[in-house]
Parts: structure tokens; sequence; C-alpha cells
């Protein structure tokens, strides 16, 4: 069986309200049972032994009583729903209840008989006469006998309280199952209103509309994270929309020169307006080659660019790595007549070693690739506080201004022609920029045309 959280939280609260309930007037009427009884019962001895002293003082000596006193304290008591009897030293009857009011005694009883039986059906009573003797000067000279209902007996007033107790209590109920129903409503609508709205917005970005963004606003904790991480899957998923968007017409873009390019070509050889000769066929396949080394990029690139980028992050001494690239880079720029030099400390850091070994690979080639015979390039090492920084300086062609803003963007060669020589397709900065942002660090360049460029990487030492 499935509820939604409305029904659930109000049968939650009411049930709490109901236990509470219940709990509570079990409680107090055990505890009011108990002490009650109690109470009632010394309450009663008190007023017998008030009765009985009121008696004892009426006997004169020789067998003389105040009767008028004795009438009075008679009537009294009757009143005050005891039955007296008071009898003489040998058992004669001197004052009688029944026989001064026989109505009224019956009234009495039967009144004991209702308050016992509609309180306690349970307990076994009955009307009793209990007798207590008269002394003066230590002899017995009567007997005071008081019938009551016993053991004990709840008169008019006793019931009342009882009554009147049971009343607060089912008040107090009523009203605190009404304000449960209240609160449980209130409770479940805070609840169940944002999450309804992120239901709603999961559908629709399952249907495929990314934009959508949950606003409802909450100031429960975990509601709170539920909305922004299905707005950051939203996000995340909008980027990946734009971004495959992009590849798609930056791939269709960029491949559709060098195809026209390889069509042509093809066509006048088949048509024989060009001869097929060796030149011909070399700068197809440097065509060719440029296409194939261009999707090998695109695949690098999408690799990176994809969210899921995943770093295997280890520790590891970042000017070790630099040496090394270095080293591996060596005969290539001696090939070309480019000098190189590294310098720096020992510096440890926490970030995936292939990756940043990437990117710095894509800095370095590229000042090799754009610095002339006789140029000069230096990498270092360097710490700041929790920083590390990766410079590689070059003094070659350097980077026109207004395309320095553009360098890390996907497929963007600042000078087209010039490139076209070089074969780059402009992709590995970009990749360069990915995996250091990914890393939490970032990429940056000082360049003037003519005169060099100097790149900048820089990296959170521990993540
Ligand atoms: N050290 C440098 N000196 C001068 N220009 C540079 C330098 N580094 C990068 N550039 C410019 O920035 C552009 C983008 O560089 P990027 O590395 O992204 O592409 P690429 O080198 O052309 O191709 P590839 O994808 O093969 O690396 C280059 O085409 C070049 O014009
Ligand atoms: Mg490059």
């Amino acid at each position: 069986m499935k509820y939604n959280i409305r029904t659930k939280l109000s049968i939650f609260f009411v049930l709490v309200a109901v236990v509470s309930f219940s709990l509570i007037s079990v409680l107090t009427n055990i505890f009011v049972d108990r002490h009650f009884r109690e109470y009632v019962m010394r309450n009663q001895e008190q007023k017998h032994r008030g009765i009985i002293n009121s008696i004892t003082q009426q006997y004169m000596g020789d067998g003389m009583w105040n009767m008028d006193i004795i009438d009075t304290v008679g009537v009294s008591s009757l009143e005050s729903g005891l039955i007296i009897k008071v009898r003489d030293e040998s058992g004669n009857l001197l004052w009688d209840a029944t026989s001064h009011n026989e109505g009224m005694c019956q009234r009495i009883i039967e009144q004991m008989y209702n308050n016992m039986n509609t309180r306690y059906p349970n307990i076994e009573g009955g009307y009793i006469e209990k007798p207590y003797p008269i002394f003066y000067h230590s002899r017995r000279v009567g007997t005071v006998e008081i019938g009551s209902y016993g053991p004990f007996y709840l008169n008019d007033h006793d019931m009342e309280f009882i009554n009147t107790l049971n009343m607060v209590i089912l008040v107090v109920g009523i009203v605190c199952l009404l304000f449960a129903l209240l609160l449980g409503q209130i409770v479940s609508r805070r609840l169940s209103t944002p999450i309804t709205r992120v239901i709603d917005t999961a559908q629709l970005i399952s249907k495929g509309y990314y934009s959508d963004r949950v606003e409802e606003k909450s100031n429960t904790i975990e509601i709170c994270q539920l909305t922004d991480t299905i707005n950051n899957l939203a996000e995340t998923l909008e980027n990946h929309e734009l971004l495959s968007k992009r590849l798609t017409s930056d791939v269709a873009h960029e491949l559709r020169t060098p195809l026209a390019t390889l069509q042509s070509h093809m066509e006048a050889m088949i048509d024989g307006i060009w001869e097929p000769d060796l030149k011909r066929l070399k700068s197809c396949h440097e065509e060719i080659i440029r296409l194939s080394k261009m999707v090998g990029d695109l695949e690098k690139l999408a690799k990176y660019e994809s969210e899921m980028i995943v770093l295997n992050k280890v520790s590891f001494d970042v000017t070790d790595l630099v040496r090394r690239i270095v080293y591996n880079f060596e005969p290539e720029f001696k090939d070309k007549g480019v000098g190189i030099t590294q310098s720096g400390e020992k510096e440890e850091i926490m970030a995936d070693r292939d990756k940043i070994s990437q990117v710095i690979i894509n800095v370095i080639s590229n000042a090799l690739k754009y610095t002339p015979k006789g140029g000069k390039v230096s990498v270092y090492v360097k710490r700041m506080e929790n920083i590390i920084k990766i410079s590689i300086k070059d003094n070659g062609l350097g980077i026109p201004e207004r395309d320095l803003p553009f360098i890390f963007e996907r497929f963007y060669r600042a000078d087209k022609s010039r490139n076209r020589l070089t074969g780059g397709s402009g992709i590995g900065l970009t990749i360069a920029k990915t995996i250091v942002e990914s890393h939490k660090g970032y990429i940056d360049v000082q360049s003037k045309e003519g005169e060099g460029s100097e790149f900048t990487i820089c990296l959170p030492r521990s993540q």
C-alpha cells in the first residue's frame, strides 16, 4: 500500500495524539483511583471520628444523655449523608436516623449505590453499619452505629470532581486531535509542495527540458539538497547538450574545408584536368593526415570535456614530471634549433599525473611550434603558498592581442594561414584548460606579438 506524504503525516500525527490522549486518561484515572480512594477513606474516617466525639460529649453520667444535642448531631449527619444510630449501655436505641426520617435514609442509601455502581461496578460493596463504642471515664456507656456504603463510598461532590476531571481530559484530547490534524496538514504541505515541484521538474528534465529549474525555497535541509541536486543535474545536462551541439557544429565546420579541398582535387584528377602526379597526391595525402589527426584530437577532447572526467589523483613531484617531459622533447628542440631550459625545486602535488603531463606537453609543444629557429624556451616550477605554478616561456612569434581572449577555445588558431603549415587543429589549449580547471586550477597567458608568450599553469597543491 502506498500513501502520499500528506496522508502519512496526518495519520502519524493523529496516531500520536490518540496514543498520548489514551495514555494520559488511563494514567490519570489509575492515579485518581488510587489516591482519591485513600483520600476519601481518610476523610470518611475523620468524619466518623467527629460524630463519635460529639456524641461522647453528650453523656452526662448515670445513664443520662443530652438528647437534644444528640438529635441535632444525628440530623446534621443525616444531611451530610451518614445514617447513625445511638444505643445506650444495654443496647437500647436512643436515637435512630431511620425512624427520624426513613425516606431520606432510603434516598441516601440509593444514591450511594448508584454512585458506586457507576464509578466502580467491579467493587463488591454494600450498605454496612459500623459500630463504635462510646467510653466515659474508661467505661463503655454506649455505641454509635454509623451506616454507609462499604468499604468506602463517593458522595455527589466526589463524583462531580471525577466527572469534571474526565471532562477536562476529554476536551483536551479533542483539542489535541484537531491540533494534530491541522499540524499534520501544515507540515505535510510544507514538505510535499517543494517535493512535488522537484518531481515536476525532474519529469520535465527527463523529457529534455533542461532549462527548467526548481525555484521553490524550503527551510528543510534535505529538501534544499534535493532541489540543489536536481538543479545541478539540469545544469549538467544542459551543458552536456550545449557541448554536444557545439561539438557537432564545430566538427562539421572544421571538416568541411579539408573535405571540400580533397573532393575538388580528386574530381580534377578523375576528370583528367589534373595529372595525378606525386606532388598532387602528396598534397591530398597531407590533407588526409591532417583530417585523421583532427579526428584523433576530437576524440581526446570529447574524452576530457565530458563531465564524467575522472581524476585519478596521486601525490607526485611536478618538477620531476616537467624534467622528464623536457628531456623527451629535447631531440625535437635540437632538430629545430630552439633551446630549452628547465628549473625548479622538488614540489609535491595531489593531481592526476597523466592528465597534468598532457597539459604540460600541449603547452611545450606549442612553444616549440611557434618559436622559430634560434629561439629559447624556459620552463620553471615554483611554489606560491598553496599553489604550484608551472611557467612555460618562449621568445617566439607571440600571439596578436585580438586573438588572446580566444586561444583556449576549441578550434581557435591565432593565424589560420600560419597554422595551416604547422598542422595544428586548435584543440591543444582547450584540452589543457579543461584538465587544469577540473583540478580547480587555472591557466593563463601573457603574450606580445613578435616578442614571445608565457603560459602559466596554476594548480592547488592539495584538494
Ligand atoms: N607559445 C605560443 N606562441 C604563439 N602562439 C601560440 C602559442 N601557443 C598557442 N598559440 C596560438 O594559440 C592557438 C591555439 O593553440 P592550441 O594549442 O589550442 O592549438 P594548435 O597548437 O593550433 O593545435 P593543436 O590542437 O595541434 O595543439 C594556436 O593556433 C596558436 O595560434
Ligand atoms: Mg597546440
